[in-house]
């Protein structure tokens, strides 16, 4: 139930910080040392390559779970569309591993790649919020998120899970072939989870910058670089199905290719800075449409932060700050939908789990 709070939307926000301490727990040893299944791990250790599969939200957690996994597992991980690739299948390697990425763990469009995968004898492994889902009975392996029920159309705690998911798969897979990264996952999820906390803390900064840059826009446009570019997928994904604005996400780079013919006076663009190497580039975008008349909202983290930036989240390890850059977004769709009077937990032409093709 959704209690004192006005949606479930904005519940299952702020339940962020609670579901990536419930997923450290239940991820824990009891030595306190990150666990998976032997035979998953097996799985990952057998595999030339990962293919990720997925649609919408959970999609853009497997591009920033691709980082995760390319980085701590060094397995070469490929990432794609469900819809996509039943006609479209890419030349597959030779001993693939499939995840599917499922909050629901029923739609439609990934069910039939996974009953198209199996049938050519692969393995599968859903990662999904949804114990005994058409996903996780059909597939060899499950990881569950352990996110509690969401109920929200607008998936936002399922996508922190999904991430902090695919990080403690990524780190153990990584340590059971010998691969250690300099990252103490327990430590640095446990400081994502007070960052969440933090940034839960300060709704009316995010309540404001929605009215001065979205309340009245026609449309809006999100850049980043590395991992904030997926990030900012996923925010305008979020502020498009709840606010109806026209959002889209660039990487920072791409824009003067063609997308920067739309800035116009006051087109407000958001942009993320949250990896150091390339502060200085997205940096140079956000120059690039100011100079077009844009209306620029930096969102920065601690350390990295320049004169003017909007917001500066706190500083979390540097292939974490996903789960807690996209809460501003998150929370910054569900005030622009709010100030437009639009039905913020079911909005119009969308249904929370897609089982049609
Ligand atoms: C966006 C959203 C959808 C879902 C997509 C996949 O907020 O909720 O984009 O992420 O329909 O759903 P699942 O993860 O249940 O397969």
């Amino acid at each position: 139930e959704k209690g004192t709070y006005p949606h479930y939307m904005l519940k299952e926000i702020d339940e962020q910080p609670v579901v990536v301490r419930n997923i450290i727990q239940n991820y824990q040893a009891e030595n306190g040392s990150l666990k998976i299944d032997e035979d998953i791990l097996s799985a990952m250790k057998d595999a030339d390559r990962i293919y990720i599969i997925a649609a919408g939200t959970s999609y853009h957690a497997g591009l920033v779970g691709k980082q995760f996994i390319e980085r701590m597992a060094k397995i070469p991980v490929e990432v794609h569309i469900s819809s996509e690739f039943g006609y479209n299948m890419p030349l597959l390697s030779e001993k693939p591993l499939f995840i599917f990425i499922s909050q629901s763990g029923e739609t439609a469009d990934s069910r039939q790649v996974l009953v198209q995968v199996k049938e050519l004898g692969h393995k599968a492994l859903t990662i999904t919020n949804v114990p005994g889902s058409t996903l996780s009975r059909e597939a060899d392996y499950t990881l569950l998120l352990h996110a509690g029920p969401e109920i929200a159309v607008a998936s936002t705690k399922a996508y922190t899970a999904q991430l902090a998911v695919l990080a403690i798969l990524a780190q153990v897979s990584g340590r059971s072939k010998g691969i250690e990264t300099d990252l103490d996952l327990v430590k640095e999820l446990g400081i994502v989870a007070s960052a969440m906390e933090a940034l839960c803390d300060s709704k009316e900064e995010f309540e404001s910058i929605a009215r001065e840059y979205l309340s009245v826009t026609r449309n809006a446009f999100f850049i980043g670089r590395g991992i904030d570019f997926y990030v900012g997928l996923e925010g305008s994904l979020k502020l498009k199905e709840i606010s109806y604005i026209q959002a889209e996400g660039f990487a920072g780079g791409e824009l003067k290719h063609g997308t920067i013919a739309l800035i116009e006076e006051g087109t407000p663009i958001i942009a993320l800075a949250t990896q150091d190497f390339v502060n200085l580039s997205i940096r140079g975008n956000v120059k690039e449409v100011v100079a077009r008349g844009a209306n620029p909202c930096i969102i920065s983290m601690e350390g990295l932060e320049m004169e003017g930036d909007r917001f500066v989240i706190p500083e979390v390890h540097h292939l974490l700050t996903p789960l807690i850059s996209v809460v501003p977004l998150q929370l910054i769709a569900y005030y622009a939908a709010l100030h437009r009077d639009c039905d913020v937990d079911k909005p119009r032409n969308l249904a929370k789990s897609v089982t049609v093709e």
